[in-house]
């Protein structure tokens, strides 16, 4: 129900002020501080009098320019309703914290709520009042660039870390610090078939349900007030136009009452994907299916008004979405202060302090995940004579893609950090990311050669990695795999530190490694982060959110897949056995499975005991896991607790992680830890599309990866 102040406003709107409210622009129609249509614009067919009337702004920040903007907007504005300012904070505003597959990696919500929380701090102060983040879709397939943005392959880790994003953003009121979470995009991005960007996607209902939907879920019930349309299909239907998604299910069922805006010309691009003839039906479509606003289309603003005074309907579904604009507008409180208490001053004294960056070099230090490490070749002593070499070696290009206002040129280099710890280290500089000459080859051997350990800093740039960044090849540029390869004939330890963000298939890098540090995209305070993990300063803990293949052909590969009518037993047996489901030209395992990663400590899980092994579907599982640390050396890890039901009416995953709990451990010690699992976790989606739990066997294995697991049998009656 809309408060009187909106019905107030409601109700002196002209049709065209209505519409206006219901379009986005971008951030060129507002230069030099007003609004201007010069060039471009001038196709968007809009008058100078209408970028008055549109309801919000995607894409500038910046207290000084934000108050000019609004201030212009407000004078020229007739009912004085404030300008929205949206823009892509995903993982950071200047501070930029690593990028979210990274976070996932954390597997603490914990460091992903003060990721927003801080995100959102800096934006808030830079005149943002709607972030488009997080981005909660479900990815399997690390050709697609955009696994950088989500939190990894798994329903229920995605859940909790969608939770604790939004919590971040919109904090508990909305205040000042704190800005309005778009979740996107709305549904199923990330299954696009052959990870080709903007491709088709199609997997059905029942797979959605149980696979896709529950993160989407996780941030709707954790109150985000907006939600993206994404560019694809679902079940058929382009999602801006897909009247069973957006009203059935995300209206009814996941009973969202927020704004729902489109992705980027998503309304325009249904006639591209055939279902509209002409961009009037394609305003139809999207308005049908309770898209409230229009991002850059064009759509709305040429023919809503004709529409409206031909029919009711139409007329009905433009209130409904200027009454969602204006009750978010008013929720961020901007009829009270459309400035929110920006200021330059204050913009300069909240932004990229120190405890800021120093929250986001102890999310990239949870994040990095140590893959390998051979014969304790890491941490290295502070005094080894080390070789630094590879193209990620000097770059300041460690933020990854969606970082904002994050600036490469101010973010300290691999080399910086570490040179500033190892008096001893060399570096051999000048390498590219795709291109080796036979002198920067010879200048790098000259520099391994003088020292005792090689570290090889290898991974691809920024701009690689995010929107329309599809790949065919996930291994490493040939370039870089020929670096590494010459390095490794001089038979030195080699310590390769990847930066991606995507999984890249690794094989030749392990053969050739004795380590193995993944360290995504970490953020401004990437480096350092780096430099300590090396170092032993702090101990690594990240573990993997996605499957890493042996091979592209393998994917998509991930750990919750269905068993098939002929699995393959992971024993001897299999080699005799040709007709099961399986590749015979490579292992069908993963090169690392989800929720793999090493720690400098020994950590063991010794014992898993369940408190009463029958429990009712309202009930709980109560488990007892003993870890080990056999080392002199604490350490962080994640208990991770997976499921499998043996029998239901739909198949059901090999396993699915139910519960995860991230714990320190003290060195030499034992120690005993409860986790608690609701009986819901346990829910299958069922023929009927319904999601509950069944009576029945299951068992639960408990693990520090989803590999190596103690697998313990229950009953739920
Ligand atoms: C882009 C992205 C979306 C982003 C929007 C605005 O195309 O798909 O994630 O929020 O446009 O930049």
């Amino acid at each position: 129900m809309s408060s009187q102040k909106v019905q107030n406003i409601m109700q002196q709107m002209t049709i065209e002020e209505k519409i206006g409210q219901l379009i986005q622009l971008s951030a060129d129609f507002f230069q030099d501080g007003q609004a201007v249509i010069t060039g471009p614009m001038k196709s968007s067919n809009l008058t100078l009098d209408t970028v008055y009337t549109v309801g919000s702004v995607l894409g500038i920040s910046g207290a000084k320019k934000v108050r000019q903007i609004q201030h212009d907007y407000l004078k020229n504005s007739r009912l004085k309703v404030p300008l929205l300012f949206m823009a892509d904070v995903v993982h950071g505003y200047q501070t930029i914290f690593p990028i979210p597959l990274a976070l996932g990696a954390s597997f603490n919500p914990e460091t992903m709520k003060i990721a927003s929380q801080v995100a959102a701090q800096e934006s808030a102060a830079g005149g943002v009042h709607v972030t488009f983040a997080p981005m909660v879709d479900l990815v399997r397939d690390p050709r697609w660039g955009r696994v950088m943005e989500s939190t990894g392959e798994d329903p229920y880790l995605n859940s909790v870390m969608a939770d604790a994003s939004v919590r971040g953003f919109q904090g508990t009121d909305l205040d000042g610090q704190h800005v309005a979470a778009c979740v996107k995009h709305f549904a199923a991005y990330g299954a696009p078939e052959a990870g080709r960007e903007y491709n088709t996607v199609d997997i059905s209902e029942w797979r959605f349900k149980e696979q896709y939907l529950p993160a989407y879920q996780a941030a709707v019930d954790a109150q985000a007030l907006l939600v993206m349309t994404s560019f694809n299909t679902l079940f058929g239907v382009p999602a801006t136009a897909n009247q069973h998604l957006m009203r059935d299910i995300l209206r009814n069922e996941l009973k969202f009452d927020g704004v729902l805006i489109s992705d980027w010309d998503a309304i325009a691009e249904l006639i591209n994907h055939s279902v509209a003839g002409d961009l009037e039906t394609a305003a139809d479509l999207a308005l049908k299916a309770g898209v409230d606003i229009d991002m850059m289309a064009f759509a709305y603003s040429k023919y809503l008004k004709k529409a409206a005074s031909l029919d009711q309907t139409t007329a009905d579904l433009i209130d409904e979405s200027v009454t969602r604009i204006l009750e978010l507008k008013d929720k961020l409180g901007l009829f009270d202060d459309p400035y929110r208490g920006i200021t330059e001053e204050r913009e300069q004294s909240e932004i990229k302090t120190s405890a800021n960056l120093t929250a986001a070099q102890t999310a990239a230090e949870e994040s990095i995940v140590l893959l390998k490490n051979q014969r304790q070749t890491l941490p290295l002593a502070a005094d080894t004579q080390a070789a630094l070499i590879g193209p990620v070696a000097e770059t300041g290009d460690l933020l990854g893609s969606w970082s904002w206002q994050g600036k490469a040129s101010e973010t300290e280099s691999i080399q910086s950090a570490l040179g500033a710890e190892m008096p001893n280290l060399k570096v051999a500089t000048g390498v590219a990311y795709r291109s080796l000459n036979q002198k920067e080859l010879a200048a790098a051997v000259t520099v391994a050669r003088q020292q005792d350990v090689i570290i090889v800093a290898l991974g691809l740039p920024s701009s690689e990695s995010g929107e329309a960044t599809s790949l065919t090849n996930i291994k490493l540029p040939d370039e870089q795999l020929m670096l590494l390869r010459k390095l490794a004939q001089l038979n030195k330890p080699i310590i390769s530190l990847i930066i991606s963000g995507r999984p890249m298939d690794l094989s030749e890098v392990d053969a050739l490694s004795d380590a193995v540090v993944f360290a995504w995209f970490p953020g401004s305070r990437g480096a350092k982060a780096i430099s300590n993990i090396l170092l032993g300063k702090v101990n690594p803990s990240g573990k993997l959110p996605m499957t890493f293949p042996r091979s592209v052909g393998q994917v998509p590969i991930y750990y919750n897949h269905y068993r098939t009518g002929r699995p393959i037993t992971n024993t001897p047996e299999d080699d005799e056995n040709k007709y099961q489901s399986k590749y015979t030209d490579q292992k069908n395992s993963p090169l690392y499975p989800f929720g793999f990663g090493l720690s400098y400590a020994e950590i063991k899980v010794k014992d898993v005991e369940i408190v009463a092994d029958q429990i009712t579907t309202d009930g709980k599982l109560q488990v007892n896991v003993t870890l080990v640390n056999q080392s002199s050396r604490q350490g962080k890890t994640v208990i991770e607790a997976y499921v499998h039901q043996h029998v239901s009416e739909t198949v059901r995953p090999v396993k699915s992680l139910v519960d995860f709990d991230k714990v320190t451990i003290t060195a030499n010690s034992s120690q005993k830890f409860r986790i608690s699992i609701p009986c819901e976790r346990f829910a299958a989606v069922h023929t009927n599309l319904e999601k509950y739990v069944d009576a029945g066997q299951y068992t639960l294995m408990v693990g520090l990866d989803s590999e190596n697991v103690v697998a313990v049998p229950f009953v739920i009656k």
